[in-house]
C-alpha cells in the first residue's frame, strides 16, 4: 500500500522532523520547581479524561530525553518540534524565573544541536500556569502580558541557538474548546469568556513576537494554527451558511487578525461578542511574520444547527469513510488545499506543516515489534499531498510528524496512540513503529540520495 511520494518537490534544506509538546511527554510535574499548569487541574478533576489519565509521568521523557534524542537519530530526522512548558519557567506566571527549568531547555537544545537535529520551539502549547488561571486566565487582558513576559526570558536564554519560534499552539483549542465547549482546559463553557480568551490569546501572540525579536535578534517567528478544510453537508442553503461560519470559527478567526485584516465581522455578529481589542492591539497582533505554522488532521462537513451552541454549526459524521482511531475522517487532500489557500489567501512566504498524524489502535507482537499500515498510508498519503502543493506553489519548508512518541492525548489520556514509535506506559520501553521506519526510509531517500521520488 505503499504511497508514491514526489519527493524531488521538497528543497534540498527541507526540514524533517517529528513534533510533541510539554504536557503530553514530560511527566515531572513536581521537579526542579515546576508549579501545576491548568492541564494538571483540569486531568487531577474526575471525570475530564478517559480513565482518569494525568499527565504526572507521561513519557517521563523529562528523564529521559537522551534516549528520545537517540530515536530522533534513528529515524533519520533533521528537526524537532518540542515545546517549553511555561510553569516550568515561570512557575508563578509572571515574576521570578526558574532558573532549574530554562537549564532543562538549554541541556535538551544543546544536545539537539549536537545531533544535529534543528530545535522549533512552541512556548504556549496549553499548559497555562495555574496561578494565572487563578487570576482569571485568558479572558483577563495580563496574561496576554504575563506571556510575553516568560517568552522573553526564554528567548533571551535560548535564541542564541533556537532560531525557529512558535508563539501559540492552536489558540482555537485554548480559546474554543478550552472555554466555550469545555472539554479542554480550563473547561469553561462561556462564549463571552471564549471570545475574551481569543483575543488576548492573539495579543499575547502579538506582544510575544515583538518580545522574541527584541531578545533574539535574528529568531524566526511563527504562529500554529490547526485548520480545517470545511465543507457543507448538504447544498442546502443553511448549511452552505453553516459551513462558512465553521469557517469562521476554526480558520479566518485565527488567520484574519493575524493578517492585519481584524476580526471577521461575520464571526462577531455571529458571536454577538465584540472581541475587547482596539486598533493598536489590533496592529501589534498583526505583525508581520516569518512563517506560518499549519497543523492538519481531518476536514469538517458541517451542517446548520440555529439551537446548538456559537457558532450554530454542526459537524456531521459521513458513513462509509475512512477513519482513524480518533475517528476523524481521513482526506489527505485537505492539507494540500490548505497550504494552498494559505499561499494565495493569506500570501504566506514560507510554510511548515507543524502538525499532522494519525491515531490507531497499536498491536504489540509477541517479538516486541509494531506494525502499523494505516499510520504508514496515512504518513505518506499526506506527504504526497504536501509535495503536490509544493508543485502547485506553496512555500513549504518542513514537515513534522505528530508525534515522535505515543503520549498524553489530552481529553482522551493514553488511549490513543499517535506516535511514530511505540511507548510502553509501564515499562517505558521505547520501539520504533514500522510507520516510524518508513518515515526514516523517506528521510533518508530525500536527504542523502538527491531528492528522487520514493
Ligand atoms: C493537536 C494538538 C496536539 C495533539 C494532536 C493530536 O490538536 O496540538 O497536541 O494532541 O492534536
Amino acid at each position: 500500500m505503499s504511497e508514491p511520494i514526489d519527493l524531488a518537490a521538497f528543497p534540498q534544506d527541507f526540514l524533517w522532523g517529528t513534533a510533541t509538546a510539554a504536557y503530553q511527554i514530560e511527566g515531572a510535574v513536581a521537579e526542579d520547581g515546576r508549579a501545576p499548569s491548568i492541564w494538571d487541574t483540569f486531568s487531577h478533576t474526575p471525570g475530564k479524561i478517559a480513565n482518569d489519565d494525568n499527565g504526572d509521568v507521561a513519557c517521563d521523557h523529562y528523564h529521559r530525553w537522551p534516549e528520545d534524542i537517540g530515536l530522533m537519530r534513528r529515524l533519520g530526522v533533521n528537526a524537532y518540534r518540542l515545546s517549553v512548558a511555561w510553569p516550568r519557567v515561570v512557575p508563578g506566571g509572571t515574576g521570578p524565573v526558574n532558573p532549574e527549568g530554562l537549564a532543562f531547555y538549554d541541556e535538551l537544545v544543546d544536545a539537539l544541536l549536537e545531533a544535529g537535529i534543528t530545535p522549533s520551539v512552541t512556548l504556549y502549547h496549553w499548559d497555562l500556569p495555574q496561578a494565572l488561571q487563578d487570576r482569571g486566565g485568558w479572558p483577563e487582558r495580563e496574561t496576554a502580558f504575563a506571556f510575553a513576559e516568560y517568552a522573553s526570558a526564554v528567548a533571551a536564554r535560548l535564541g542564541d541557538r533556537v532560531k525557529l519560534w512558535a508563539t501559540l499552539n492552536e489558540p482555537s483549542c485554548s480559546a474554543w474548546i478550552g472555554h466555550l465547549e469545555g472539554k479542554m482546559a480550563p473547561g469553561w463553557t462561556d462564549l463571552g469568556a471564549a471570545v475574551r480568551a481569543s483575543s488576548h490569546l492573539l495579543l499575547g501572540h502579538g506582544l510575544a513576537t515583538q518580545a522574541i525579536r527584541a531578545a533574539a535578534p535574528g529568531a524566526q517567528v511563527g504562529i500554529v494554527n490547526n485548520l480545517s478544510t470545511v465543507y457543507p453537508a448538504t447544498d442546502r442553503p443553511e448549511d452552505l451558511a453553516a459551513a462558512r461560519r465553521h469557517d469562521g470559527h476554526v480558520n479566518r478567526w485565527w488567520l484574519d487578525p493575524v493578517h492585519g485584516r481584524g476580526f471577521p465581522a461575520d464571526m462577531v455578529e455571529t458571536y454577538g461578542v465584540e472581541p475587547p481589542l482596539g486598533d493598536d492591539d489590533l496592529a501589534t497582533v498583526a505583525a508581520p511574520l516569518d512563517w506560518l505554522g499549519l497543523n492538519y488532521y481531518f476536514p469538517a462537513y458541517v451542517a446548520d444547527d440555529p439551537e446548538g451552541p456559537a457558532p450554530f454549526a454542526r459537524s456531521v459524521r459521513r458513513e462509509g469513510v475512512p477513519r482513524t482511531g480518533m475517528d476523524w475522517e481521513i482526506d489527505a487532500s485537505g492539507i494540500e488545499t490548505l497550504l494552498l489557500r494559505l499561499t494565495e489567501e493569506y500570501g504566506a512566504r514560507k510554510l511548515y506543516v507543524t502538525e499532522n498524524g494519525s491515531a490507531f489502535p497499536d498491536v504489540v507482537r509477541p517479538d516486541g515489534s509494531v506494525d502499523d499500515p494505516e499510520r504508514q498510508d496515512y504518513l505518506e498519503r499526506h506527504l504526497a499531498a504536501c509535495a503536490s502543493a509544493v508543485r502547485r506553489g506553496a512555500p513549504l519548508a518542513g514537515y513534522f510528524a505528530w508525534s515522535l512518541l505515543d503520549n498524553f492525548e489530552w481529553a482522551y489520556g493514553y488511549d490513543k496512540r499517535f506516535g511514530l514509535v511505540h511507548v510502553d506506559y509501564r515499562t517505558q520501553v521505547r520501539t520504533i513503529k514500522g510507520s516510524g521506519r518508513r518515515y526514516a526510509d523517506i528521510v533518508r531517500v530525500h536527504r542523502g540520495q538527491g531528492r528522487r521520488a520514493a
